[in-house]
């Protein structure tokens, strides 16, 4: 039995630890401003985080000013953490290809960060969050990219596959078209993504005393694994990253 895997609570954790915040994305802070910076900053603006975790990336955006968020999360034990540490972001537990059974408004600003990757029913979210949408919304994926011959040589550790459904760029691309959604942009990130996992990597060597004493030494070689597993991918050109924008059409 593995200690823990990547999605689960106990690694969320885990990673929240390495990455000094509440974050399971690449590039933590530097990321969110990278993906948001250019959006404006309202207070009447909704947005949904979907697959929020433990609730970092929303409460920065609420505090920052961007808007009123609601995180939306399978993982209930996130959402307990997210409910008691972040009071000022709505907090709602479902499954997001079942978004329009949870969530009783539209959003204007619909995202995920590295969500999209780990969703068995890509397409099937996408026609839930299309539902959530308004007139104009805006949706931004930002996630890893199999930038060709990754799905045919996949890294898997101890049987699971990590990274199992990165953005690859033809099925993206038609399945937002087919579930009411245009394509606007496709941002290559792989060099960020690169940097932001080098360093990454270092982090966890850096606080293995601290990983170790958390969750034991099986918690550091599983993330030593991964995380030095996807930089080598990253290095190797068959993984990356890519922030993909749409609009509701
Ligand atoms: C790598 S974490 C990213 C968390 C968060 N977006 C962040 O940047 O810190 C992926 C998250 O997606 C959630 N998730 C995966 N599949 C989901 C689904 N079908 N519906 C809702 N949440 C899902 C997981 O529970 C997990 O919290």
């Amino acid at each position: 039995m593995r200690p823990f895997e990547m999605n689960s609570f106990a690694g969320k954790r885990l990673l929240a630890l390495v990455r000094d915040g509440d974050y399971a994305h690449a590039g933590e802070e530097e990321a969110i401003d990278r993906v948001f910076g250019d959006l404006p900053k309202r207070s009447d603006r909704w947005l949904l985080d979907v697959g929020c975790g433990r609730g970092g990336t929303a409460d920065y955006l609420r505090k920052r000013g961007w808007g009123q968020v609601v995180g939306i999360d399978r993982d209930g034990d996130s959402l307990a953490y997210a409910r008691a540490r972040y009071p000022g972001v709505e907090w709602v537990e479902g499954d997001v290809c079942a978004a329009p059974r949870y969530l009783s408004r539209k959003f204007i600003q619909i995202y995920l960060l590295n969500v999209y990757y780990a969703l068995e029913a890509q397409r099937d979210a996408l026609l839930a969050l299309r539902q959530v949408a308004e007139e104009g919304t805006e949706l931004r994926i930002f996630d890893y990219l199999d930038r060709g011959g990754f799905a045919e040589d996949p890294l898997e550790v101890g049987g699971e596959r990590i990274v199992p459904h990165p953005v690859v760029t033809e099925r993206v691309s038609r399945d937002l078209a087919t579930t009411g959604w245009r394509l606007l942009s496709m941002e290559p990130l792989s060099e960020e993504y690169r940097r932001w996992y080098a360093a990454l990597a270092r982090r966890i060597e850096e606080r293995a005393p601290e990983i170790v004493a958390r969750g034991g030494e099986e918690a550091l070689d599983y993330l030593c694994t991964v995380y030095r597993g996807i930089l080598g991918k990253i290095e190797e050109g068959l993984l990356g990253g890519v922030l993909v924008r749409a609009a509701a059409a």
